[in-house]
């Protein structure tokens, strides 16, 4: 893909088996959030889970103006729950095979499917003997999922927390920045304070659980990659170096709809 970002380096790889990790201990993101509490703030993601009833409507607008459209009221009962097709994407929010694999293949998605899957955002980090994490692309990173993690947690509808990760990977070098993370909430409707609140409480310790959860979650998936889909809890297509693997049709919207609709009649 084109590089859009002078970022004064080659792009950065997000294969968890290379590149330099660094890590965020618990004592770290405790000072980080004393920090962030005085100065900045920030935001947490989590794992999402779409479940229980939930509404939605309207459509919320993307940088760069893309438009997400959804369609209308959904209510979920047990019966229509049963089907909802498992869909999870697994990314790190500093990677640039993350930003093609939602803006190319998930959200499209998402934007015409909503209805029929069972979406979870996942993040790739290394959990650590001292009880916290290690991502990557260093502790700014961590601190990005969380953010994300948060979204997700505090608008369980994905037309948002998707819209808001999807703001945010779009300058993913910038990522935690506060502007960015200002911009990204204030387009997105996502309340600055609650997403701060989320980041901060305990010292920062219940969103560094919420991010353990998640990375846990998709090591014991066995996923180490940035990004990679998984359909019906087996990979679907995996992003990676700026290249589509493991993909039965390229990272193909249409195939994956096909697909969820297919799983989905089931
Ligand atoms: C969605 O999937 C999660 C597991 O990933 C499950 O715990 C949850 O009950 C599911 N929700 C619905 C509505 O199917």
């Amino acid at each position: 893909m084109d590089e859009k970002f002078d970022m004064g380096d080659r792009r950065p790889r997000c294969s968890a088996s290379c590149g330099r990790r660094r890590r965020m201990r618990l004592g770290y993101l405790a000072v980080f959030s004393l920090v962030a509490l005085a100065v900045v703030s920030f935001v947490r993601p989590g794992t999402l889970r779409l479940g229980g009833p939930w509404t939605l409507g309207g459509s919320a607008s993307f940088r760069g103006g893309a438009e997400i459209k959804i369609p209308g009221a959904l209510t979920t009962d047990t019966a229509a729950t049963t089907h909802l097709v498992p869909l999870e994407a697994h990314i790190m929010s500093k990677c640039p095979d993350a930003l093609d694999c939602m803006r190319d293949l998930v959200l499209p998605t998402m934007q015409r499917v909503v209805d029929k899957v069972n979406f979870t955002l996942s993040f790739i980090g290394t959990p650590t003997g001292d009880g916290g994490v290690e991502c990557m692309h260093g502790p700014a990173e961590c601190m990005g999922n969380i953010l994300e993690l948060c979204a997700a947690q505090l608008y369980p509808d994905p037309k948002i927390y998707l819209g808001f990760t999807m703001c945010l990977l779009r300058e993913y070098h910038r990522v935690p920045d506060r502007d960015l993370v200002e911009d990204c909430a204030l387009e997105h409707a996502v309340d600055i304070a609650q997403l701060d609140a989320c980041a901060t409480a305990n010292d920062g310790q219940t969103a560094m659980d919420l991010l353990k959860r998640s990375v846990r979650h998709t090591r014991d998936v066995g996923v180490t990659k940035s990004c990679t889909v998984r359909l019906d809890n087996e990979v679907y297509c995996i992003r990676d170096g700026g290249e589509w693997f493991d993909c039965p049709s390229g990272g193909n919207v249409h195939d994956l709809i096909i697909n969820i609709e297919k799983k989905f009649r089931l």
